[in-house]
Formats: structure tokens, sequence, C-alpha cells
């Protein structure tokens, strides 16, 4: 599996979309499945707060809102880890 980096905000509005967890959630798949060529990252403010976590995949520039770890999952082009993971 090629390298992929997740930043996910720790700041505290990103927290109020559940961050937290979401980072948490992606964690405990990433070590369930070994996925190690993914690496979290909790970054603070990313001065784009409101409408969900915010998370950047790799070097994008681009800072996506996400609300659940799935959407971390499908991002990073994984599909269905989650219901692996549950397995
Ligand atoms: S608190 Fe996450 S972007 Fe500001």
């Amino acid at each position: 599996m090629r390298r992929q980096n997740v930043k996910i905000c720790k700041g505290p509005g990103c927290r109020a979309w559940s961050s937290d967890r979401i980072a948490r959630e992606l964690g405990e798949i990433r070590e369930a499945l070994g996925l190690e060529g993914i690496q979290v990252c909790r970054v603070p403010c990313m001065k784009v707060c409101g409408g969900g976590a915010s998370v950047r995949v790799n070097s994008n520039r681009k800072i996506v809102k996400l609300g659940e770890v799935d959407d971390v999952m499908n991002a990073l082009g994984i599909q269905g880890a989650t219901v692996a993971c549950m397995a």
C-alpha cells in the first residue's frame, strides 16, 4: 500500500464536529487492517472552521469537511474498510 497522510484538525471547532472520534476510529481501523501506510496526524486549526471536521489527505491543497470515519476512508480510496473491521 502506498503511503498516505491524513491530517485531522484538533481545533475546537472541528472537535465539536467529532474530529477526535474520527481520528480515533481511523487509527483503530488502520491497526485492525494492517494499513501501516496510512499516517494519521492531528494538526492545529486550519482556519476553515465549521461544516464538519477539517481533513487534508496527502498533500492536497484542498481541505475537506467530513463527518464520519467512512468519509475519510472514501477520501483515501479504501472502500468497505469499516465493515471489514467490524466483521
Ligand atoms: S477548528 Fe478545525 S479548522 Fe478551525
